[in-house]
């Protein structure tokens, strides 16, 4: 007999992953021995669509691969010390990359790009000699320069293919369900929000007017939803006090979105979800990338979704969002010019 909490865990579990297996997939993460890569690497094993994953890290991913690898799923895992990242990234489809510094209270994620930028270009770079065809999920931050760097360090090498460079934003998306689940009193499956722009702070837009359950939360409950919705990341570095930021729930992020592309290229149709792209969207103002709900197919980024009818409300976020999120992308592309 399963209790109460044991089927909502199971629901949730079927809902991050479906289980339809087809092709053969290899996954590679990169920082797979830190606070978000060791539970994205358990989780990416309990992937029904991963069938090989491939843990790198600058220190402790042999350990990880050997602990995760027991896991009684079919897939195989391998582990790479730190001058193997060239053998980690052999045909591998798929790259998740979660390595690189996170924010302590008081710091921006932009206060996180002296570090990040070049650990970031240097694995786009390898990513670019060894398997230039594979799809690129960055997770390290501040994700709204890191994908340009991916996607200018590439273009240099020859190889850039924008349909294949994803900022992952699903963490946004979650939260957005979360909080608005809460506040209207319903399942988060059933409060999906689509969240636009960037990841940080102003730059994140949530469109909760497109929302059955996020329209009719209007005045201060709103504000502080949106803010709630903005500055989330803030919320856990506070309560982490000085140990990090979030790890677990962007481990499930990241295997939801994960798991959302293999799907599309398993040949999968339908599967639409906001990520952080090269996007046409804003390109007349100067903005390349940018995230909306895109389609994921067999080649990646299949379609861009224009964002549709905005609030009053969520114009003015718009007007936030979009310098700041032009200023953050040209910081990242005038990086990898001055390499
Ligand atoms: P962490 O310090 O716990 O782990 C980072 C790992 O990266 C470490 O194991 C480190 O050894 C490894 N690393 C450093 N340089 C490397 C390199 N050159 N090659 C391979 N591995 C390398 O940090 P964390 O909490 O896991 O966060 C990682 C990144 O993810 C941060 O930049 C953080 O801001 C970002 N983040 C993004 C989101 C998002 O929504 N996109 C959410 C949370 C955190
Ligand atoms: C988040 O949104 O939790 C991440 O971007 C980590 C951070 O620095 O807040």
């Amino acid at each position: 007999m399963f209790t109460r909490s044991a089927v909502r865990a199971l629901t949730s579990q079927s809902r991050l992953f479906s289980t339809t297996v087809a092709r053969q997939t290899k996954v590679a993460v990169l920082g797979a021995g830190g606070g978000i890569g060791q539970p994205l690497s358990l989780l990416l094993k309990s992937d029904p669509l991963v069938t090989s994953l491939s843990l790198y890290d600058i220190r402790g991913a042999p350990g990880v691969a050997a602990d995760v690898s027991h896991v009684d799923s079919a897939s195989e895992v391998t582990g790479y010390a730190a001058d193997k990242l060239d053998e980690a990234l052999e045909g591998v489809q798929v790259v998740v990359i979660p390595a690189g510094v996170p924010r302590k209270p008081g710091m921006t994620r932009d206060d996180l790009f002296n570090t990040n930028a070049s650990i970031v270009r240097d694995l786009a770079s390898a990513i670019g000699r060894v398997s230039p065809t594979a799809h690129i999920l960055v997770i390290s931050n501040p994700v709204n320069s890191t994908v340009p760097i991916v996607a200018s360090t590439l273009a240099k090498a020859g190889v850039y293919n924008p349909s294949r460079v994803f900022g992952v934003t699903t963490l946004d998306v979650v939260r957005a369900a979360r909080f608005t689940a809460g506040i209207a009193g319903v399942h988060p499956n059933d409060a999906s929000i689509t969240v636009v722009g960037g990841h940080s702070g102003a730059t994140i837009v949530p469109l909760l007017s497109q929302s059955k359950y996020g329209q009719g939360i209007k005045g201060e409950v709103y504000d502080k939803l949106v803010h709630r919705i903005q500055f989330g990341g803030d919320e856990v570095v506070k309560a982490k006090d000085g140990a990090g930021s979030a790890t677990l729930s962007m481990a499930y992020a990241g295997a939801k979105f994960t798991h959302a592309l293999l799907r599309g290229l398993n040949g999968e149709k339908g599967v639409i979800t906001p990520t952080f792209v090269q996007s046409p969207l804003y390109k007349d103002q100067g903005i390349d990338f940018f995230s909306s709900n895109v389609e994921l197919g067999v080649n990646g980024v299949e379609k861009i979704y224009p964002l549709g009818p905005l609030s009053a409300e969520e114009e003015k976020l718009m007007e936030a969002c979009l310098p700041e999120l032009k200023k953050n992308i040209e910081k990242g592309k005038a990086f990898v010019e001055s390499s």
